[in-house]
């Protein structure tokens, strides 16, 4: 059984292959042709986290594949009030034909698809957030800028920084990415990336100073500094990532062609500033509309491999 639980266990062929059945669809939609790539299928979509990008993207994109989304809070079924992973996955997945989960140990996850008979989505861990990773290279592409590509993550070490690490590493361009000192990422995940990056080109480098990472680069992109589940660490985290907003001055030290990507929700005054997510540079409500594409992307390429 395929799933999409992170872009480790994807080729860089199969991750391009996916992105260009997602613009094929894209167009279709953007026409307003709506094809039943997945006739009278069920998505169950799993929160254990709050959400508004992927809950809305997963299903109305399902809905637009002649399928229909289960919205499944976790405060709302039995998982919540403590049934095992493994159960809720042997019965769900005798009902629905593919499921969606945002949960918070990547463990979980695999338990889940462990357990699983169809097809499982990542929709966020603490560890990864791939449906993410594709929308953005999406939006990458499209602006060609897929071509000698380097993006700089400043922020903090978390999902985003994660998948960003698979994604490069998998596909071959550079990555730089900073964090405060305390907020580096994984190792084990990054040792991963440092593995898969001998066989695509790809150059990570790892620091503690944004300017550096951003200085010449044509993707420049941050993640919130208080990710879910960390609110409780809120006020120290703000001082601990003093200096580490995107803003003005630190996006002029990038490519005079970069453009700016947040997977949103963004905190302004925080990561990033006003005027940079709201600058001609920022490509981030183009990278939000493209959660939709890709993730029928993910979800139509899943479904033909079942058929394989
Ligand atoms: N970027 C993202 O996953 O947004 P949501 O938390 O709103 O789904
Ligand atoms: N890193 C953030 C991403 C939100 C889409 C979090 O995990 O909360």
């Amino acid at each position: 059984m395929k799933h999409f639980l992170t872009l480790k266990d994807y080729t860089k062929d199969k991750i391009l292959e996916i992105l260009e059945l997602a613009a094929k669809i894209k167009l279709e939609t953007k026409n307003r042709v709506f094809k039943d790539y997945m006739p009278k299928h069920t998505l169950g979509m799993i929160f254990e986290k709050s959400s508004t990008r992927t809950r809305v993207s997963f299903e109305t994109g399902i809905y637009q594949l002649g399928g229909i989304g289960l919205f499944l809070s976790s405060n709302d079924i039995q998982l919540g009030r403590g049934e095992p992973m493994s159960d809720t996955s042997r019965v769900i997945s005798r009902m629905v034909d593919m499921v969606m989960i945002r949960t918070f140990e990547q463990s979980k996850i695999e338990e889940f698809a462990k357990y699983s008979k169809v097809p499982v989505i990542n929709g966020l861990t603490n560890e990864y957030h791939p449906v993410q990773l594709m929308a953005d290279y999406m939006t990458i592409q499209e602006v060609g800028l897929d071509k000698d590509l380097v993006v700089a993550y400043v922020g903090d070490g978390n999902n985003l920084a994660h998948s960003w690490l698979m994604l490069a590493s998998k596909l071959g361009f550079e990555l730089r990415i900073a964090t405060p000192k305390g907020y580096e990422v994984n190792q084990d995940i990054l040792n991963d990336a440092l593995e898969f990056a001998k066989e695509s080109g790809s150059k990570i480098i790892i620091g503690n100073d944004p300017k550096e990472a951003i200085k010449g680069s044509t993707v420049v992109t941050t993640d919130t500094w208080v990710s879910m589940g960390q609110e409780d660490e809120k006020e120290k985290r703000i001082k601990d990532f003093d200096g580490y907003i995107v803003d003005n001055t630190m996006m002029k030290l990038a490519s005079n062609k970069a453009i700016f990507l947040h997977c949103l929700p963004a905190y302004r005054g925080y990561e990033v500033s006003e005027e940079v997510i709201e600058s001609k540079q920022s490509l981030v409500f183009e990278e939000a509309e493209n959660r939709l594409h890709a993730q029928k992307g993910v979800m139509v390429w899943l479904n033909k491999q079942l058929k394989k």
